[in-house]
């Protein structure tokens, strides 16, 4: 299967600045492996290229009074296929918990989206010993009630909130052995094996060490999706 590589725009560029990028992405990403996440307000801009694109949150809502957000039917009708649901900075910034994330999947799944599911432990957790309690509740709370044909469109993004933007990236042999972890916890307690994905500094430089961990099926990347000629690097190094 081929390696994904998701790009996490956040909340970057503006107006001209998108218009450029879309311009220079034209016609470099055939093979669909390499999925666009912008800014909302920009998602337009990415309708009728060749490769994938979604959004960084969706409504667990079908429409209706709900100010501020979009549903799964909007996403779909400028044919988005996929959201990021719970990631870290949302679960922060707006004090998503698993219960919502896990409505939110669910509404995703039922509209027939692939969802990328952000997992990861704060620093904090990570000293007192906590990762993997961290993630298997997140794991089970946030997928819970969902049948293994359905989670077979949700990949798991484990991006240890610790390493986002800061530089700083586990060892390729902690990457693998928490990722063995998210893959035997989802295969045992929910009977679906998931693509997990890697994020948190992950650039044109360090992708291809990386990319040597058996379980990682690609990568979410912030900081260097916001560079063209990275995006390019980075999709070469993981496809040969
Ligand atoms: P950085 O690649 O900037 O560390 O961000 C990772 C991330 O949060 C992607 O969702």
């Amino acid at each position: 299967m081929k390696k994904i590589l998701a790009l996490n725009l956040k909340m970057n560029f503006n107006y001209q600045e998108v218009i450029d990028y879309v311009q220079e992405l034209k016609g470099e990403l055939k093979n669909k492996n390499v999925i666009l996440f912008p800014p909302t307000i920009f998602l337009p801009y990415f309708i009728g290229n060749e490769y994938p694109f979604g959004a960084q949150n969706i409504s667990e809502f079908d429409n209706g009074a709900h100010t501020g957000e979009i549903s799964c039917t909007q996403l779909k009708s400028i044919g988005g296929t996929y959201t990021i649901i719970g990631h870290s900075e949302r679960r922060k910034d707006q004090h998503e918990e698993d219960g919502t994330l896990n409505l939110r999947i669910k509404k995703a799944l039922e509209n027939g989206l692939k969802v990328v599911y952000c997992i990861g432990e704060t620093k904090e957790e990570r000293d007192m010993l906590k990762t993997t309690k961290i993630l298997k509740s997140e794991i089970v709370n946030g997928l819970a009630g969902i049948k293994p044909t359905d989670l077979k469109n949700v990949i798991i993004a484990y991006e240890p909130i610790w390493s986002i933007g800061t530089g700083v990236i586990p060892t390729n042999k902690e990457i693998a052995s928490t990722t063995a972890f998210i893959i035997d916890t989802a295969v045992n307690i929910l009977n679906y094996k998931p693509r997990v994905l890697y994020g948190g500094s992950v650039n044109e430089k360090n992708i291809a060490e990386l990319n040597k961990i058996a379980n990682v099926s690609g990568f979410l990347v912030g900081g260097a999706s916001l560079d063209v000629k990275k995006v390019l690097k980075m999709k070469e190094t993981i496809e040969r």
